[in-house]
């Protein structure tokens, strides 16, 4: 008999984690203005919000945390971090930041100008705020492919070429990069191909157009290369990840997926010039040049963490997971972005509340739906993350309306992942009783989903 597949490592710590009643989860929720966001971590019982900063670090990482160096200046863990990188991506050039989001802060701070114009494979929505908080134009050039979630293509996080090099041909001197995300987390987690990457790399250089790679999950991007494109089986994920990095100008990058640690982020590049710009950033936001808002032992953790998870098991374990939860819910027959992404499982709120029209926001209401029946937090990827159009102010309901399940890095069991299905199936099975939504009763005027408060319909 072939022996079943099972997780490449084993358990030293563990946390408990509570049920609650459905009496309880009403009240909570009331109290939380139907935003999941505003409920207490306690209130949940498996918490798929998002698996950024809630992976579980391995004995390694914890290890290298007692080594940390906590000089203000020059500590070692600034170098170990520096050289980690450097073999991995082939940047010279690291500055460390606190999170991703800093380190789109203190780039585009040096590189968007008011009325630039930056294309991406789906910004995220960070990202998209850093550069409309600039007054610059953030326009997407995601393939049409990622739109029908029953469609199963094996690189739905690709570069519609075609439309980027209109945008590149139509404004010439005005597009300073272009951001291109591994995985592209906002169509589903979904990869992009490595002939992709050299494309979009090529065509933006023909442009003169440098390209920025948003790495958070460039680890599971690399999997999904090596397991699904021609020629790269062979390879492994190191040799894949230093590919995918040969022709980028800059990546930067949430340590909070990919590098499993539970704070950090960073910018890397080759460009001396933006190294040296983005440096006079880092100071007044970050901190200096060799910390970046960060302790000497997450440096360390960051280093251990990036060289763990380009291992191959490491992935395989983390995918699976992920693929296991998906099987699940086939059989049950409720729709998600396919095939499964590599860190998220993004139902198709729209195809299962038919009911609740667009306005009365169809993915918030199944969020709340599946935190009422079993205490399991999702989050909205859909209309109310979307926020208004910051010329018309009218509500974008033009993209997929998503509810997506994050699965924390080596924190839950695939029991846990049957319950989540279960619950989900339960909601699934009274799909036609559900027939109104939520309405807003305040938001903030950019990324609103954090805040806004809601009015059960
Ligand atoms: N880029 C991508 C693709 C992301 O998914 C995120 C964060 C960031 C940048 C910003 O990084 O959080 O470290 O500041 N995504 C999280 C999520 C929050 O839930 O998807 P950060």
């Amino acid at each position: 008999m072939e022996l079943p597949y099972a997780e490449s490592w084993k358990i030293k710590m563990i946390e408990p984690i509570r049920r609650s009643t459905r009496q309880e989860r009403e009240q909570w929720l009331k109290e939380a203005h139907y935003n999941v966001f505003q409920l207490r971590a306690e209130q949940v019982y498996i918490d798929l919000l998002t698996d950024s900063g809630t992976g579980a670090m391995s004995d390694r990482q914890w290890a290298e945390m007692m080594l940390g160096d906590e000089s203000y200046a020059g500590a070692t863990s600034f170098f170990k971090l520096e050289a980690t990188i450097k073999q991995l991506m082939g940047f010279d050039y690291v500055i460390p930041t606190h999170q991703g989001r800093a380190a789109e802060n203190v780039l585009f701070s040096l590189l968007v100008k008011e009325g630039n114009i930056i294309p991406g494979n789906a910004h995220f929505d960070t990202t998209k705020g850093h550069i409309e908080s600039r007054h610059a134009v953030a326009i997407d050039v995601t393939t049409a492919d990622a739109r029908d979630t029953q469609r199963e293509v094996l690189f739905k996080g690709n570069v519609d070429l075609e439309r980027l090099e209109t945008i590149l041909r139509e404004n010439p001197g005005n597009v300073p990069f272009m951001v291109l995300t591994v995985t592209n987390n906002t169509v589903g987690g979904q990869p992009v191909s490595m002939a992709n990457i050299k494309a979009t790399c090529e065509l933006c250089h023909r442009y003169g157009v440098p390209v920025v790679m948003d790495s958070a999950r460039f680890a599971e991007n690399a999997y999904f290369i090596k397991t699904r494109e021609e020629g790269y089986a062979d390879r492994s994920i190191k040799e894949i990840v230093r590919e995918m990095y040969q022709q980028a100008d800059a990546a930067t990058m949430s340590c909070k997926k990919d590098a499993i640690v539970n704070i950090g982020g960073f910018i890397a590049t080759r460009n001396k010039d933006w190294f040296e710009g983005a440096k006079l950033f880092c100071i007044p936001f970050e901190g200096y040049v060799t910390y970046g808002g960060l302790a000497g032992r997450d440096l360390n953790a960051i280093a251990q963490g990036l060289d763990e998870n380009t291992e191959f098991d490491m992935l395989e374990t983390r995918i699976k997971q992920v693929q296991y939860l998906a099987s699940l819910l086939d059989q049950y027959g409720i729709p998600y972005q396919r095939p499964a992404g590599g860190h998220a499982i993004f139902v198709d709120a729209d195809k299962i509340l038919t009911h609740v029209p667009k306005e009365e926001f169809p993915a918030q209401t199944l969020t709340c739906e599946l935190y009422l029946e079993a205490g399991i937090r999702g989050c909205e990827i859909g209309y109310m993350l979307a926020d208004r159009d910051p010329v018309t102010h009218e509500n974008r309901f033009n993209g997929l309306d998503l509810l997506r399940l994050a699965i924390p890095r080596r924190v839950y069991t695939d029991n846990h992942m049957k319950v989540i299905a279960a619950a989900l199936k339960n909601v699934y099975d009274r799909r036609e009783t559900i027939t109104r939504g939520v309405a807003i009763e305040w938001e903030a005027p950019l990324m609103r989903h954090f805040t806004v408060q809601l009015r059960r319909l």
